[in-house]
């Protein structure tokens, strides 16, 4: 796959479903009693792997493309699998099962890919064992291969040490079959996919600041739910659009959830031209359309609170940054280290073999942008978020950008190089 600089994109597109909502529908309408029939469903490989695992659990789902129909069979209607169940590459599915599957009445191996397998997966086995669950890392190393013997659960407050959706998630699922009531607090807010749809699908989910609470019961009823694009595949062109002289891009009905908008509220701040059209909302998630031009940008500080807003979205804002003027400080956000790749140090290490004055801090980089950067042969080290980054920062590069396992984008994006081809 080959990049070399773009004189300009000019176009409309719309992105693939947002990814971490086509996991969860599919995952609380097999829970759930009764159809659920989901529009635009990310047809990604992590998203498959969720429909896969389901299904080998005794759950009817039909997978028509762009509409995907799953027959629930309410909270106790899932059987035991005959086979490992593999989430490939997706650690959302990993997780988040991980929570359901705890309070099954039958025993279970979840596994994955090699990334997978070096993913920490201590952040669900502690609060998933103080829930009275059963659930070891098969080598004792705190990643996959789990084993889940399901129990009966009961509730726990459980303070996170991380932000992570992913935890939260899995506390809650656990919590929905547990007795009492479970609360679970983070250090700060993120993304609240699960509790939107979980209160869609009629759970009983509070929230206050960083904390949700889930009270067990009743069964959940199945309902249609719109998946709005995705605002991490949005990204890229987001960023493109900004980056790249002489653009104007139209991205169509892109989630704008404000636990995800993290990239338009920083791009803002550095300067960016970006103006929202036609905001709507289905299934309680709101989404826009998202008109950006080329700007002039600058270099900002991004931390705290803002981290998991933008997490999956800090390689290619970090990209951005080194052709934004001044500095650009990047905290808070050792997260990266344990994403599909150690995305610190991989980003720190292409940025800087295309040119660009970074340096990596403990749990962040500070970025000296308005250094030209010029093309690089870049490993993908088969991250999905890496391959697109890349992809964007060679239209930006002088001579040839190159990028290695760049296939990869299908775990989230199986159309990504042709859609930003279609705006050359
Ligand atoms: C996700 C949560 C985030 C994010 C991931 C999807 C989700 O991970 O990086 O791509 O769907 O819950 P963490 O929960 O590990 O922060």
């Amino acid at each position: 796959m080959i990049f070399t600089k773009s004189k300009g994109l000019r176009g409309e597109i719309s992105v693939p479903g947002d990814k971490s909502i086509s996991h969860r529908s599919v995952m609380f309408g097999s829970i759930a009693k009764g159809t659920t029939e989901i529009h635009h469903y990310l047809q990604g490989a992590d998203c498959l792997s969720t429909i896969s695992c389901f299904q080998k659990m005794g759950i009817a789902i039909e997978n028509r493309g762009d509409r995907v129909l799953v027959r629930g069979k309410g909270l106790r209607g899932l059987t035991r699998p005959d086979t490992v169940l593999d989430c490939g590459n997706s650690g959302t599915t990993a997780r988040l099962i991980s929570g359901i599957l705890a309070a099954q009445d039958f025993d279970v191996v979840l596994t994955g890919d090699d990334s997978i397998q070096k993913r920490p997966m201590n952040r669900i086995i502690e609060p998933l064992s103080l829930m009275g669950a059963r659930i070891r890392s098969a080598r004792d190393n705190g990643c996959a291969p789990l084993e889940i013997s399901g129990r009966p659960l009961r509730g726990i407050s459980y303070t996170s040490k991380v932000a992570s959706a992913q935890v939260k998630s899995a506390v809650l699922l656990a919590g929905l079959y547990a007795e009492g009531e479970t609360s679970v607090t983070e250090p700060y807010l993120s993304r609240n996919h699960s509790e939107i749809m979980l209160r869609h699908f009629g759970a009983h989910v509070q929230t206050e600041g960083a904390t949700a609470v889930i009270r067990p019961g009743p069964e959940l009823e199945g309902r249609q739910i719109q998946v709005p694009g995705d605002i991490s595949s949005a990204a890229y062109f987001i960023c493109a659009g900004l980056m790249v002289p002489n653009s104007e891009i139209l991205i169509r009905n892109v989630g704008i959830n404000p636990t995800r908008d993290g990239i338009l509220r920083i791009a803002r701040d550095m300067g960016a031209h970006i103006t929202l059209l036609n905001t709507h909302s289905g299934s309680g998630e709101p989404a826009a359309d998202l008109l950006v031009r080329s700007s002039s940008l600058h270099g900002t500080v991004i931390q705290g609170s803002l981290i998991p807003t933008l997490i999956d979205e800090l390689p290619v804002i970090a990209a951005m940054a080194c052709l934004a003027d001044g500095e650009t400080v990047i905290r808070d956000a050792a997260e990266l280290k344990v994403k599909e790749s150690n995305r610190l140090e991989v980003m720190v290490r292409c940025l800087t073999a295309m040119g660009a004055d970074v340096t990596e801090t403990g749990d962040g980089m500070i970025i000296r942008g308005g250094k030209p950067l010029h093309g690089a042969v870049i490993d993908s080290c088969l991250d999905h978020r890496i391959a697109m980054t890349f992809a964007v920062a060679g239209l930006c590069a002088d001579k040839e950008t190159e990028i290695l396992g760049g296939e990869c984008v299908n775990i989230s994006y199986p159309g990504f190089y042709e859609d930003l081809k279609s705006l050359m």
